[in-house]
C-alpha cells in the first residue's frame, strides 16, 4: 500500500495563501511521481478568521496538530490588528506548544546573480544554521514595573537551560556529520560579554567531544556577522542561540537572494514539525501575483526531507536551483517579472522533466 502522510496547512495572511498554494501543488506532484499520498487538512487561522470569530489559535487546534505528520505554514500578520498579536498566538503558540526546539535554516546560493556580495558564487555559500527555538529572551519571562511613568523599568530575561542548550548542540553535531561536507560546527555566541553564555561554551565542549570527527569552531555574534559577509565559505554548520540566530539568519537570507527565497524548519526530531518560508505576510503585495513562492516551495522541500522523502526533496531543490542557474528566473523579489503562479508552474515543469530523465 502507498504511504500516506497527514499534512496540516495554515496558509495565514497576506501573501501566505498564494505562496502556500504553490507549495501544496508542488507537494502533490512529488507525491504522484514518488508514489505516496498526502492528506492535507487546512486551518483558517489568521487575521480574517480572527475578525470573524475573535479566535486566534485555540488549544484544540494544537492538539489536532500533534496528530499530523508535518505542518506547512504560510505567513501570519495583518496591519489591521495590534502588532505581533496573531504572530505570537499562532507561530509562537505552535513553536512553544509543540516544543519545536530546532529552527533549521539552510543558507544556499543557487546562482551568483542572486547574491549581493561581490565575487561570491554558489560554491561559497552553502551552510546550515541551527538556531535554538524555545528559550532565550523569547521564553516570555519579563515584564514592566511602573509602566508608563518616568520611573518605568522593563525586564526581559535571557533564559538558557542545560537541557535546551545540549539538545540543540547535539542536533547540530549530527547534522554536521550527516552533511558530510566540511564536518565543522561553529558555535556563535557572545560569551565574552554575556556571562550566562558560558553554559553554551561548556556544553559545546562536552557534547562535542562525543563527535571527534566534527571540528569545533567558535565565533562571537558580531564577528560572525562580519564573516558571513566577508567569507561565507568559512561556515559549514552553525549552532546559535535564539535571538542572535534570529538576526544572523536574516543576514543569511540576504546573501542567498532575499526574503522571497529563504525557508525554515521548526523541528522536534521524531515529532510533528513545522515548515515555513521565512518571510512575513508582506500585506502590500498580497493578491497581486507578484510574491515569490520559492521560499514556500523550499519549505515544502524541507518538509519532504523531514518525512524521509529525500528523493522527492532533491527533485524540488534541484529544480529550483536549475531555474535560477539557467536564468529562467533572475530574482526572488517582487521584481522578477514572473508571477507567483507562473513561478510555481516553472518549478513543477522542471520537476516533471527531471523525473522523466534524471540529470
Ligand atoms: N513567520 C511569519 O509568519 C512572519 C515572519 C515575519 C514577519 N511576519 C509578519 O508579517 C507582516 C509583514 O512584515 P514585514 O513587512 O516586516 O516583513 P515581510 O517579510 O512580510 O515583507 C518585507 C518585504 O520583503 C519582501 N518580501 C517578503 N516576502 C516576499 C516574497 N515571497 N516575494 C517577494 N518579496 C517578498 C517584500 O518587499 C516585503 O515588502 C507583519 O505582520 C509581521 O509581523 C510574519
Amino acid at each position: 500500500m502507498a504511504k500516506r502522510y497527514r499534512v496540516a496547512v495554515l496558509p495565514g495572511d497576506g501573501i501566505g495563501p498564494e505562496v502556500t498554494s504553490e507549495a501544496v501543488e508542488t507537494l502533490r506532484l512529488i507525491g504522484e511521481i514518488r508514489g505516496f499520498a498526502l492528506d492535507f487538512t487546512n486551518y483558517p487561522f489568521g487575521a480574517d478568521h480572527y475578525m470573524k470569530t475573535k479566535e486566534t489559535f485555540p488549544a484544540s487546534a494544537l492538539e489536532e496538530l500533534r496528530g499530523q505528520d508535518a505542518i506547512l505554514l504560510g505567513a501570519i500578520g495583518d496591519p489591521r490588528l495590534p502588532v505581533g498579536m496573531l504572530e505570537r498566538a499562532i507561530i509562537s503558540g505552535i513553536r512553544f506548544g509543540l516544543d519545536l526546539y530546532v529552527n533549521l535554516r539552510p543558507i544556499k546560493l543557487f546562482a551568483a546573480d542572486l547574491c549581493p556580495l561581490k565575487g561570491k558564487t554558489p560554491e561559497h555559500i552553502d551552510m546550515m544554521v541551527v538556531r535554538e527555538n524555545t528559550e532565550d529572551v523569547y521564553a516570555g519571562i519579563g515584564g514592566f514595573l511602573k509602566k508608563g511613568t518616568p520611573d518605568e523599568v522593563a525586564v526581559q530575561e535571557m533564559i538558557f537551560t542545560r537541557k535546551g542548550v545540549e539538545r540543540v548542540i547535539r542536533y547540530a553535531l549530527e547534522l554536521a556529520r550527516s552533511r558530510g561536507k566540511a564536518r565543522k560546527l561553529t558555535l556563535v555566541d557572545k560569551a565574552n560579554a554575556v556571562g550566562a553564555m558560558d553554559l553554551w561554551t561548556r556544553a559545546f565542549e562536552e557534547v562535542g567531544r562525543e563527535y571527534p570527527d566534527i571540528a569545533r569552531d567558535h565565533a562571537y555574534i558580531d564577528a560572525a556577522c562580519m564573516w558571513m559577509v566577508k567569507n561565507p565559505e568559512s561556515f559549514d554548520t552553525i549552532v546559535v542561540s535564539n535571538m542572535f540566530g534570529d538576526i544572523l539568519t536574516d543576514l543569511g537570507a540576504a546573501i542567498q537572494g532575499g526574503m522571497g527565497i529563504a525557508a525554515s524548519g521548526n523541528i522536534h526530531p521524531g515529532r510533528v514539525s513545522m515548515f515555513e518560508p521565512i518571510h512575513g505576510s508582506a500585506p502590500k503585495h498580497a493578491g497581486k501575483n507578484v510574491a515569490s513562492p520559492i521560499g514556500s516551495i523550499l519549505a515544502a522541500q524541507m518538509l519532504l526531507a523531514y518525512l524521509g522523502e529525500g528523493d522527492g526533496a532533491a527533485l524540488v531543490e534541484d529544480s529550483v536551483a536549475e531555474l535560477f542557474a539557467s536564468g529562467k528566473l533572475r530574482s526572488a523579489g517582487t521584481d522578477s517579472g514572473v508571477g507567483t503562479r507562473e513561478q510555481g508552474e516553472l518549478v513543477r515543469d522542471l520537476i516533471r522533466q527531471r523525473s522523466v530523465s534524471p540529470k
